[in-house]
């Protein structure tokens, strides 16, 4: 089944095109085959603001969505005028409302010249299903995958979900104020280190290899909610003792490249010891034979290495899963993945597909 997917949650305007193969009383015989997997990327435009800017990403997805289609097409090795697709999957929400509904309106047109269904999707299920494209990875798992806990640690959403299987889910923590992935970017953009500010925070912090020298520039970051009895977060208070130290330092002590890289590898840390800590916890309490990560956040390398570590010193069975980086970041395969899996939703009544910023899993 060829599935033409469609992503415009955030600011990032993804197309993909999927070939799913699976009997579906089956996830463990899944194939998804990604064709093509077009993501184009406003990060430059957001830059100059530190973050995203809806209505200008907005603009920007009107603008991209033609290109990044033909893109995706020619990329799938598909004809432009009659391909040989069965569905349109696209995301409905979470996500910026103005941006929802450019992916929307555009998959409604596409839907309505090819007499297409269209298959809504919810982001936070695609991020999830991130671990199941192109993989025969859970075909090779031994045992069993459900129930799972699921992390999704993105620069909208903090959430811990229970996964008992397909289309079951329940939320069991997230974050009471800013996601990780928010978290990442206004500490970078307080030391200066533009947006996106995860990459950039793990950048610096992977500078700094030796132990620090200078007993003045030890940092001791909070880890908000580590003790707490349940699978909530909180990242704000975080971000507020990284600006207390920042302005209680000396202009040259906090621009040096030093304190930047120290106070990098702490906000990190703190974030993974905090993400960790409420895994490992969930995993234990719901006997999780899983554990899967997903959303931007999910691409740091420190997070996943750490993870892995924990897992085998705890000598904890169970299988970890995390997409490759390209698939943890907004993206279309993912959405192309969790359409299949979402057959039952397809319909041609295309007017009553409604964007949903709010939409729970
Ligand atoms: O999933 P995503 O692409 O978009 C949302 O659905 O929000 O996540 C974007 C977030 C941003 O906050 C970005 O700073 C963070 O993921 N991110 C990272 C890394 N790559 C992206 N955070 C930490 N380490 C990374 N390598
Ligand atoms: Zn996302």
């Amino acid at each position: 089944m060829k599935i033409l997917a469609i992503d415009t949650s955030c600011d990032d305007t993804c197309i993909s095109i999927v070939n799913v193969k699976c009997q579906m009383s089956n996830v463990k015989s899944f194939k998804a085959e990604v064709l093509s997997n077009v993501v184009s990327s406003q990060v430059k435009i957001h830059r100059k603001y530190g973050g995203v800017y809806p209505s200008l990403a907005k603009r920007e997805h009107q603008k991209n969505l033609p290109m990044v289609l033909k893109k995706a097409l020619r990329g799938a090795k598909l004809p432009r005028k009659k391909p040989k697709i069965d569905a349109i999957a696209v995301t409905i929400g979470p996500g910026l409302d103005p941006c929802l509904w450019m992916g929307i309106n555009f998959a409604k047109d596409l839907a309505q010249q090819r007499n297409l269904p269209i298959i809504p999707i919810n982001h936070i299920e695609a991020h999830i299903f991130a671990n199941f494209v192109g993989k025969s990875k859970i075909s090779n798992l031994k045992s069993q995958i459900f129930p799972a806990i699921c992390l999704i640690v993105s620069g909208g959403h903090t959430q811990l979900i229970l996964m008992r299987g397909i289309g079951d889910y329940k939320i069991i923590g997230e974050t009471r104020d800013d996601a990780a992935g928010e978290c990442f970017d206004k500490t970078a953009r307080i030391l200066g280190l533009g947006y996106p500010g995860g990459p950039a925070i793990a950048q610096q912090a992977a500078q700094l290899k030796l132990k620090m020298k200078n007993e003045k520039l030890k940092i001791n970051l909070p880890r908000p909610m580590i003790n707490s009895k349940n699978y909530d977060f909180s990242f704000s208070g975080l971000k507020t003792a990284v600006l207390y130290d920042f302005k209680k330092r000396s202009k040259k002590m906090r621009t040096s490249k030093e304190y930047i890289r120290e106070m990098a590898k702490e906000i990190q840390q703190a974030i993974i010891d905090v993400s960790i800590r409420k895994t490992i916890q969930a995993t234990k309490s719901y006997k999780a034979k899983t554990i899967m990560l997903g959303g931007g956040v999910a691409a740091n390398d420190e997070l996943r290495k750490q993870f892995q570590l924990k897992i085998k010193n705890l000598k904890l069975k169970i299988n970890f899963l995390v997409p490759p980086k390209i698939f943890c970041t907004d993206n279309a395969a993912m959405v192309g993945v969790t359409g299949y899996f979402n057959q039952k939703k397809a319909s041609k009544n295309w007017q009553k597909i409604k964007a949903n910023a709010n939409l729970r899993i």
